[in-house]
């Protein structure tokens, strides 16, 4: 058997086309135009790419993009001066500090220093507690994105048994939460986990969020699963950087009914709902 390859790409151009003639008619109709503000702090090279990526396509869905590129020395106080004053720009309808950020800042501090409003990243604690509590949240939106492309394939997931492998508060929680607030019976495994192939093989729904370069083979697949792999993991592979996902595609696919593929899946559907968020954060700001 070969798997069904989701073609998340696709699927996020279509989502970015969605929200692009939203904000045209926001903007023709209501003069409203939304305004996505990124913070990164220092070089990070992985961060510089994903910012440079969010900008680009913040513009082409017609939304505004502030971007403030910090020094990796910028002090605390410093950013959370940042983050009070775009929390009070009535331009920027979301905010978004990109992590990792340096040792020497408080991340939870400054996440949660954002206007919970403007949290267009779902990790300030209280969009985490009303997603956790089923409320109308700001979704985190890897997750999001994962939980829009199994609906899209699926219908409903209800009743189905989903393996959510990882634990990250970016990641594995909230699309723990997502998955149980669509009546999928959830287990969050990690790197603690006992006999984890057992685990994953009694999932209908496999999602991989363990970033560790294809730690999910095909024998921990069970047979017509559908696995979301999260993962993007650069590798050297015959003297070339390659990038893989944290499921191993080959034996995977062979196993599994649909797969998402590294690059190609996840990853543009994150940006996508970034901006959905945004032009959700906009509509809400204007009532
Ligand atoms: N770093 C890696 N993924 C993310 C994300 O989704 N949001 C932010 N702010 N930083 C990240």
């Amino acid at each position: 058997m070969s798997a069904v390859v989701i073609d998340g790409k696709a699927f996020a151009a279509g989502v970015r086309a969605r929200v692009a003639s939203h904000v045209a008619r926001l903007s023709e109709e209501h003069g409203v135009v939304p305004g996505l503000a990124v913070v990164l702090v220092g070089e990070d090279p992985a961060s510089q790419v994903y910012v440079r990526n969010k900008g680009v396509q913040t513009v082409e869905a017609g939304m505004i993009s502030f971007e403030h590129k910090l020094a990796a020395d910028t002090s605390e106080a410093d950013l959370l001066a940042l983050v009070r004053a775009l929390n009070a720009d009535p331009k920027v309808h979301g905010i978004l500090v990109q992590l990792p950020l340096p040792g020497h800042v408080n991340a939870d501090l400054v996440i949660n220093t954002i206007d919970p409003a403007k949290d267009v990243d779902g990790f300030h604690i209280s969009n985490v507690g009303l997603l956790g509590t089923g409320q109308k949240a700001m979704v985190p939106c890897t997750p999001l994105g994962c939980l829009m492309m199994l609906r899209a394939y699926h219908g409903s997931l209800a009743g189905m048994t989903a393996v959510v492998v990882g634990r990250s508060n970016i990641v594995g929680k909230p699309m723990a939460q997502l998955l149980l607030g669509d009546s999928c019976t959830v287990t969050i495994a990690h790197s603690r986990t006992r006999d984890l192939a057992a685990v994953c093989r009694g999932a209908d729904i496999l999602v991989a969020a363990v970033g560790r370069p294809e730690m999910i083979s095909g024998d921990m697949v069970k047979p017509g699963a559908t696995v979301i792999d999260v993962g993007i993991n650069r590798v050297e592979r015959d003297g070339k950087t390659r990038l893989v996902g944290d499921v191993d595609f080959a034996s995977a696919s062979a196993v599994a009914g649909a797969i998402t593929p590294v690059p190609g899946g996840v990853g543009p559907m994150t940006i996508a709902c970034l901006l959905a968020n945004t032009l959700t954060a906009c509509c809400r700001a204007h009532g």
